[in-house]
């Protein structure tokens, strides 16, 4: 065993053995010190990629699933039984009053004289008693009419659409412009229902069909989507139809123009002024825009059905014209009922202005058929077309309880008004149709 004297006499002893190992021990110790820097490098290295690995997931989790992160990232500490005396306490102090609008706790109940199209003030949250039985009726009826787009076989689409001779130039042309502008045109109608209408009809019973008007129009949209899939249409071409083809872009235009008011958050009705705009904007959604807009479209895509061609995508326009008809029908009612409520609203200048856009609205028309049509097609040409939109706008004004202004124009295609009038059951294209009414139902047994 060694002592402190022994260390010192084997030092004094064997200086140059001690200074050798001392070299060579502090050789060691530097190789040593190196391989553990290149060690506690490698190990920083890899921390830092796992680092980086793991904030890659978490963003990913982030994008993917936004609420569990951020519910699950930070725990809160609760004293449950602090909690539940200070609700206790809450709910034995609350009042009842504030966050229902308007509303005076223990007034009379609604009746039915409280009810009133625009700015009516009875609480909006009780659908019943009915006053406009009508809004209801549509409500149902809607529903009862229920259909969804992948219930359409587009096989056959597919294959004519694809194949090189089976349609015209001029056939396509109008496959093309019809999903180009009602696909784009749904959203901007749903926009304006949802934005504007909902809020500004001030009766439960309406405010019911609106919803299910909205959701109709999200059918459409679906609809115009899966047949732009369906065929492998290019997208990009067909969405931007209505800011790039200018007959197409008139209509929409129009529309965006004249039912501007609708959707803007501060607008309010009121005085007679904003009154009047609404119904004017009103009739540029309803008259004109699902009123007359839609039906040189229509009219051609059916005509191309009844001819055997794209009979999928004509049975899809065949239903959402059958919807179509029934938000025209209520538009029309609301309007009139508005008119009716409100008769100082309907002045002699207010209708020429009415009519004025009815007919603009029709020459918009016009000119997308004789765009679409350059030449006469699927048994029908521009001529024909015009007479058609002159007799549908003289139908609109005779709606509004105006006077007609295309003297004598007859309808050249009767077989719209039988396509429209069509009940589900009766199954024009001889393709199955899912049977709502009763089908819906759910069976516990
Ligand atoms: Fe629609
Ligand atoms: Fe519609």
């Amino acid at each position: 065993m060694l002592s402190w004297d022994d260390y010192h006499n084997e030092e004094v002893l064997d200086t140059a053995a001690a200074a050798k190992a001392a070299a060579e021990q502090a050789a060691r110790e530097a190789a040593l010190e190196e391989a553990e820097r290149q060690a506690a490098l490698e190990h920083a290295a890899k921390l830092e990629a796992e680092r980086q690995q793991a904030a890659k997931v978490e963003a990913v989790q982030a994008v993917q699933q936004p609420t569990q992160q951020s519910v699950s990232s930070e725990t809160v500490a609760v004293d449950t039984d602090e909690m539940l005396e200070r609700a206790a306490e809450a709910v034995a102090n609350m009042d009842v009053a504030p966050g229902l609008e308007e509303l005076e706790m223990g007034a009379a109940r609604v009746s039915v004289d409280e009810k009133a199209m625009i700015n009516c003030r009875a609480d909006l949250n009780q659908l019943v008693p009915f006053k406009y039985d009508w809004a209801w009726q549509k409500y149902i009826d809607g529903c009862a009419n229920h259909w969804m787009p992948q219930e359409i076989n587009m096989t056959a689409d597919v294959a004519t659409w694809k194949s090189a001779d089976t349609l015209s130039e001029d056939e396509r042309r109008i496959v093309m412009r019809s999903l180009g502008y009602f696909s784009t045109a749904d959203s901007l109608v749903a926009n304006n229902l949802v934005l504007g209408i909902y809020r500004l009809i001030t009766n439960p019973e309406c405010r019911q069909y609106l919803l299910r008007q909205a959701f109709e129009e999200a059918i459409h949209t679906h609809a115009y989507q899966y047949c732009i899939e369906s065929l492998g249409m290019d997208e990009g071409e067909v969405f931007n139809m209505y800011r790039e083809i200018p007959s197409v872009a008139k209509k929409a235009a129009w529309s965006l123009s004249h039912t501007h008011s609708l959707s803007d958050p501060n607008f309010k009705t009121g005085t007679l002024e904003s009154d009047q705009t609404l119904l004017r904007n009103l009739i540029g959604f309803y008259a004109v825009t699902e009123g007359i807009f839609f039906y040189c479209g229509f009219t051609q895509i059916l005509s191309m059905g009844r001819r055997n061609k794209m009979t999928g995508v004509a049975e899809q326009f065949q239903y959402i014209l059958r919807d179509e008809s029934m938000h025209l029908n209520f538009g029309i009612d609301v309007i009139n009922q508005i008119k009716l409520e409100n008769p100082h609203l309907w002045t002699e200048s207010f209708q020429k202005e009415v009519i004025q856009m009815l007919v603009e609205g029709t020459q918009i028309e016009i000119e997308y058929a004789r765009d679409t049509m350059p030449r006469g097609v699927l048994g029908m040409n521009a001529a024909m077309m015009e007479e058609y939109l002159q007799f549908i706008c003289n139908r609109r004004l005779a709606q509004l309880g105006l006077p007609e202004q295309f003297p004598g124009a007859q309808n050249p295609f009767p077989w719209m008004s039988e396509i429209m009038d069509l009940r589900k059951e009766k199954n024009f294209f001889e393709t199955r149709v899912i049977e709502y009414q009763t089908g819906g139902a759910l069976s516990w047994d």
